[in-house]
């Protein structure tokens, strides 16, 4: 039989939550991050490294594969864990918010997005039909639906006609994704930052039904203190047994702030991105390696991460090979953030089971405020 797609809580502090996530391709501990592997890759990671960080699952995006090498190819090839070597799970993005983010010549309508691809400028659409299309052609375990998450500043009415056209995108992506034992469909939240719209809104996915519920349309620009008052009541909105996603986020802080509200996984760019920009995250902080006064340092990054950066390489090398343009410097950074972030997920669900959240937290920002070395 086909093991199905579940989710089981095993303990809570306050409104924190830990579990496993299980799927046939193997089990998500919960709270999770998720590293982004955009166009096939983790950028400046093997598959086997990032596993080696501590991920038990990747984010793939239905925009950037469907236009390059496309969705069709990639089916052929034997689906994206086979076409990128990763066999574990792997959630795809639907394609609705990077669309609005890097397509151009982009109309709007009831039936979806007609857009020019970034790449060539050739001309494509976007359904909710045409998205579960792609992503079960990529084999992804769990899809999302195709909704649309509203460029600020917008009014409180645009944000509600946009909600409403994303709940019934929704309906649609349901009926598009059908039945597929294995493979999970995550509704997701709109309404910004107005808590009647994200009830209406999760009221809207709930009477849909779906394996899991995202939290859409935050980290957009609307700043932390905004998106965690936000977070303070959303999660509230949707179901207990089923996990909760919180789309893009974030800092370290953002994640933390994020799991005391009850999310359950979340994916972000961020430690991948920073890595090859030359920002290194860790308990004390925020790196710039960039910076001469790590140029004579013969000390680790971390001298007490356990990631290959900070175990063979010191400071002054670290620093050296960024400015010189070297590649390794993207891979070391970004095993160290990656690392870094796993490392934290860990030390949540940890102090989650352990019922020790707020010491947990509490020293995590202890910590921060002492600044780097
Ligand atoms: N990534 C970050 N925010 C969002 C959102 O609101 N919708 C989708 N589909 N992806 C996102
Ligand atoms: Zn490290």
């Amino acid at each position: 039989m086909t093991q199905r797609f579940g989710f089981q809580l095993h303990a809570t502090n306050g409104r924190a939550r830990t579990g496993v996530i299980s799927t046939p391709r193997g089990e998500i501990r919960t709270p999770a991050f998720m590293p982004v592997g955009t166009a096939a890759t983790v950028k400046a990671m093997l598959p086997e490294s990032v596993r080696a960080t501590g991920a038990d699952i990747l984010l793939g995006n239905t925009y950037h594969l469907m236009l390059r090498p496309t969705a069709e190819r990639i089916a052929r090839l034997g689906g994206l864990h086979k076409f990128m070597n990763w066999d574990r799970p792997i959630l795809t993005d639907s394609g609705g918010f990077q669309v609005m983010s890097l397509a151009s010549l982009r109309k709007l309508t009831e039936e979806g997005v007609r857009f020019s691809s970034h790449v060539d400028g050739s001309k494509h659409m976007l359904t909710p039909e045409r998205s579960m299309e792609i992503q079960r052609l990529l084999g992804s375990d769990i899809v999302m639906c195709f909704d649309e998450c509203p460029a600020l500043p917008a009014t409180e009415d645009e944000v509600a006609k946009s909600m409403r056209l994303s709940m019934r995108w929704a309906q649609r992506s349901r009926d598009a994704f059908g039945d597929r034992p294995g493979h999970a469909l995550f509704g997701i939240m709109q309404g910004g930052v107005t808590p009647e719209l994200r009830e209406e809104s999760a009221a809207a996915l709930k009477s849909i039904g779906f394996d899991g519920y995202a939290v859409g349309g935050l980290a957009v620009g609307e700043g932390q203190e905004a998106m965690l008052g936000v977070l303070d009541y959303a999660p509230g909105y949707l179901p207990e047994d089923k996990p909760r996603y919180l789309m893009g986020v974030g800092k370290p802080d953002d994640i933390v702030g994020a799991v005391e509200r009850g999310i359950d996984m979340m994916d972000c760019v961020l430690p991948s991105r920073s890595g090859r920009t030359g920002q290194a995250w860790t308990r004390r902080g925020q790196v710039n390696i960039k910076n001469a006064r790590h140029q004579d340092d013969p000390r680790p990054l971390d001298e007490n991460c356990t990631c290959p950066a900070c175990r063979s390489y010191s400071r002054a090398y670290l620093h050296h090979v960024f400015r010189a343009g070297e590649m390794i410097s993207g891979m070391l950074l970004t095993w160290h953030n990656l690392h870094y972030y796993q490392e934290l997920m860990q030390g949540l669900r940890d102090a989650i089971a352990e019922g020790r959240m707020a010491a947990f937290v509490a020293d995590f920002h202890a910590r921060r405020a002492e600044g780097d070395i």
